[in-house]
């Protein structure tokens, strides 16, 4: 079960915490801040307690995208409000970067920034789909941005001036994988006939040209099954162990969302930053989801010349 570890002010400026962090998180924990390390002035805080997202079908959060410094899912007709709220996304992003670039710094040079979330609507009674429920406990998986054992790094922040951010957490990655090992199919090691090689070149210039495919590795499937696994599990969700946890106004907290098993249960307004390290900048990749599979299953679950192809791109 993933313990709640407080980092205390400057603490991570300490060069004996250089590796302390990344330790904890790769051990499954959760680091928690009381307020946010870096400076987040009020005007901003305030802007982004006025934004409602009525009227979109899907009520899907509000994304920002550093590397094309745009927002997406913002249904607003007024462009002014749209640039305010993707200025005032960049500056999280920023600084957030900024300070987990200290935090964690063996992470730092080689981890992909992905996107920044805005998620303005209230968790509890959200009327989703089963599958995209963040209210039963699930590991994260992308569908769209396949990771091939890269991990899903994750800060949040609640900034409600008055309501706390609940989740519920659950056992960790490698436990749940041992407990339904042969429930959720392993795929096959990836093929090096010359069909099967063939078949992947095709797939990447559908991809290259445009086509919106995912080049997934067989690790990235069995993580989407896992993901609707767990959330599709009655008996799993009704019973299993859980731990309550309870993140205050303008706290902080990151974690290993695809190790951790989580359930936001109730809450409105947090923002969130996602980082996706690479196998090569962790400090214990054994402890990783794809290496527990792999050790489990006796197979190979990355693709490496999709993998290749990635990083290029990258
Ligand atoms: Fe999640």
């Amino acid at each position: 079960m993933a313990k709640k570890i407080v980092v205390e002010n400057g603490e991570w400026t300490k060069p004996e915490n250089q590796y302390k962090y990344c330790e904890e998180l790769e051990n499954g924990n959760l680091l928690f801040f009381a307020a946010p390390p870096f400076p987040f002035p009020q005007e901003e805080i305030d802007f982004l307690l006025q934004q409602k997202q009525g009227g979109s079908k899907a009520r899907k959060n509000i994304a920002y995208k550093p590397q094309i410094d745009q927002i997406t899912n913002h249904d607003t007709k007024d462009p002014a409000s749209a640039a305010k709220l993707k200025e005032i996304l960049s500056h999280y992003s920023k600084r957030v970067t900024a300070f987990l670039s200290v935090l964690l710094s063996p992470y730092a040079k080689d981890w992909k920034h992905d996107y920044a979330s805005f998620r303005p609507f209230q968790e509890k009674g959200r009327n989703l789909r089963l599958r995209a429920r963040n209210d039963l406990l699930h590991v994260d998986a992308f569908p769209t941005r396949p990771l091939h054992g890269s991990r899903i790094l994750r800060f949040f922040t609640n900034i409600n001036p008055k309501e706390t951010r609940v989740w519920n957490t659950s056992d960790d990655f490698a436990t749940l994988a041992k407990q339904f090992f042969g429930k959720v199919p392993i795929p096959s090691s990836p093929g090096y006939d010359l069909l099967s090689r063939a078949l992947r070149k095709a797939k990447q210039l559908v991809h290259k040209a445009g086509i919106k495919i995912a080049l997934r590795s067989p690790y990235d499937h069995f993580m989407l099954q896992m993901h609707n696994f767990l959330k599709e599990n009655r008996e799993f969700q009704e019973k299993c162990h859980k731990d309550r946890w309870e993140f205050p106004p303008l706290s902080c907290w990151a974690v290993f969302t695809d190790q951790v098993s989580h359930a936001a249960l109730s809450g409105q307004y947090a923002l969130e930053q996602t980082f996706i390290v690479p196998q090569k900048a962790l400090l214990c990749p054994d402890k990783s989801p794809v290496c527990v599979l792999e050790r489990l299953s006796g197979r190979n679950l990355v693709d490496p010349e999709y993998l290749q192809a990635m990083v290029k791109k990258v």
